[in-house]
């Protein structure tokens, strides 16, 4: 199971009602909103598509303008307010420059008792998801010596889409690009601004987990939950969710 599978698997388990409206944020190619579709769910889809990697072209043009829309800016999303029963995000907030407002947006477009569930890793995760180098993202922004670690690491056959550029142009131009499209955030940073918005935060890694490896399960039984909630954060992401009060 991927985190598409998860996402939509993860909405059919939480929904009491047929008739549920979920939006995914920052949908990119709109895999999520589209198998969603498939089960029967009003699905709908937002993005800014950001120059760091526009997925527009993925998108099914029957959905484009009408079920997935275009932001204009990221603190606006393009929908009415209290309209979703589910708002769903992979991948996206650490992309997000401005968090606070992103998530006012969320919760405004929420119906009261509506749940956000999120799928991105915080600054503590040990490889950078992008790139593929352990650790990459902890140096401070424009370090000059992490060109050379990102390098080093590549070197050794570590590294992502290389797309037959030399070790140093990679290593360069994917230092610039973390530079300027992402923004890993301390853990009580993404708490305390979830918080502010949401109530009843409830970490699910350990529900990941299973789901992921389901056909194996051995991988997981000998793991007590919180040590798969610690594993799933440190080698992948952060999947939580929480809800939007009711008054
Ligand atoms: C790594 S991609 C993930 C796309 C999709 N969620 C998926 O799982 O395939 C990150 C996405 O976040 C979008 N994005 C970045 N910043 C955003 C923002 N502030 N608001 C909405 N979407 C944003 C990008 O355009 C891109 O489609």
């Amino acid at each position: 199971m991927n985190n598409y599978e998860f996402c939509v698997q993860w909405v059919l388990d939480q929904k009491k009602d047929t008739d549920v409206r979920v939006l995914d944020y920052g949908c990119g190619g709109g895999e999520i909103v589209m198998a969603l579709r498939k089960h029967g769910i009003s699905a709908f889809g937002c993005d800014v598509f950001y120059e760091g990697g526009d997925y527009s072209e993925n998108v099914d043009p029957a959905l484009l303008g009408s079920a997935i829309k275009t932001m204009e800016e990221e603190a606006t999303i393009p929908f009415a307010s209290a309209s979703f029963d589910f708002v769903v995000n992979n991948q996206v907030m650490e992309h997000v420059e401005d968090l606070d407002g992103v998530l006012r947006e969320i919760k405004r477009v929420l119906k009261p008792g509506g749940v956000v569930l999120s799928l991105f890793p915080d600054k503590r995760v040990w490889r950078e998801g992008h790139c593929g180098i352990p650790f990459l993202h902890w140096f401070p922004k424009s370090s000059r010596f992490r060109v050379y670690y990102a390098a080093a690491f590549r070197t050794l056959g570590f590294g992502y889409h290389k797309e037959n550029k030399s070790i140093m142009r990679w290593s360069r131009e994917f230092c610039e690009w973390l530079d300027e499209w992402t923004h890993y955030r301390p853990s009580r940073e993404i708490h305390s601004t979830y918080d502010k918005y949401f109530c009843e935060l409830q970490h699910i890694e350990d529900h990941w987990l299973q789901q992921r490896f389901s056909a194996r399960k051995i991988v997981t039984d000998w793991l007590p939950p919180f040590a798969q909630r610690f594993a799933v954060r440190k080698l992948g992401c952060w999947v939580f969710f929480a809800r939007k009060p009711l008054v």
